[in-house]
């Protein structure tokens, strides 16, 4: 089988007024169809960088260099601009942190819906039933308005729609919810997993929110310092942790923590999460 996705040995620097940051250094990472892996890892461990290389999308400070950058079978980083362009339309899904700024300000929903559905039905028909499609209410009226009238969440699921409309491959998630109200985090994450699951695609799930990798991922990659340094089926990885960071990094989840408890240190504690977000699952 070929792996939609196959990193090996991957560096990024970025250079600004002459420092280099080296984001990623020596990043390997295979991924085959259809799982669902959460790249896990402190703020600054290379997660977004890593998520970013998998379209070429890192900006035009950054150098890049790997043994193999696979997408799909192709080399990422030999394709020329036309092979790029036609790999994200193709195969590539992206959704981001912050949906708002990925939506044209000046431009209402409903026109921006439609220039994302190229090739595809674009009448009005057609566009409600895409915002159905990711449980907007009142979808006629959405289509009308400017992406500052609408909540951060409702954003994310038009996000959401532009981007699955076109049936990735490979969906990139990059802290989908992190910038969401608390309590439409989980409906939005349950979404991007429920249509991923139905298109058959392949997600990177980049999160520091150990709770919400342990529900919706099979696997567990974890970053530290611009490197894989642990990667293994989800529970595995949250109930044994092996690395020093994901101990850590697992103790510490303030998701687990109830009110008025004291969030514990060591590995106290994983396995409960495991075997709750195990049956969240069910
Ligand atoms: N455009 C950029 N220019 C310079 N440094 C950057 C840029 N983007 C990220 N970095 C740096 O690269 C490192 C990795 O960042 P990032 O990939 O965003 O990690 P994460 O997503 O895990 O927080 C950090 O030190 C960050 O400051
Ligand atoms: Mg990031």
């Amino acid at each position: 089988m070929t792996a939609i996705l196959d990193i090996q040995d991957a560096t990024v620097e970025y250079s600004t007024r002459g420092t280099l940051v080296r984001a990623l250094d020596g990043a390997t990472l295979r991924v085959e169809p259809g799982e669902t892996v959460g790249i896990v890892g402190e703020s600054g461990s290379g997660k977004s960088t890593l998520g970013l290389l998998c379209g070429r999308l890192l900006p035009a400070n950054a150098t890049v260099t790997a043994t193999r950058a696979l997408v799909d079978g192709a080399e990422l980083l030999g394709l020329d601009n036309e092979g790029i362009r036609r790999l994200r339309r193709e195969c590539l899904g992206f959704i981001p942190q912050d949906p708002v700024a990925a939506l044209d300000p000046t431009m209402r929903i409903g026109r921006q819906l439609a220039l994302a559905l190229r090739g595809l039905p674009t009448d009005t028909a057609s566009l409600v039933a895409r915002l159905d499609g990711v449980r907007i209410r009142e979808p006629e009226r959405v289509l009308g308005l400017f992406p500052h009238q609408i909540s951060g969440g409702m954003a994310q699921r038009v996000v959401i729609a532009m981007t699955m409309a076109r049936t990735p491959r490979l969906l990139v998630a990059d802290e989908p919810t992190a910038a969401l109200d608390s309590n439409v985090r989980s409906e939005v994450a349950k979404l991007i997993f429920g249509l991923a699951t139905e298109a058959g695609a392949t997600v990177l799930w980049l999160s520091h929110d150990l709770r919400s990798v342990g529900r919706w991922c099979d696997r567990v990659v974890v970053m530290y310092g611009g490197k894989v340094v642990e990667d293994g089926p989800a529970q595995q990885v949250l109930e044994h942790p092996q690395h020093p960071y994901t101990v850590s990094l697992a103790a510490a989840d303030p998701a687990r923590a109830t009110p008025g408890e004291r969030i514990r240190t060591g590995s106290f504690g994983v396995a409960e999460v495991a075997a709750l977000t195990r049956a969240e699952k069910r």
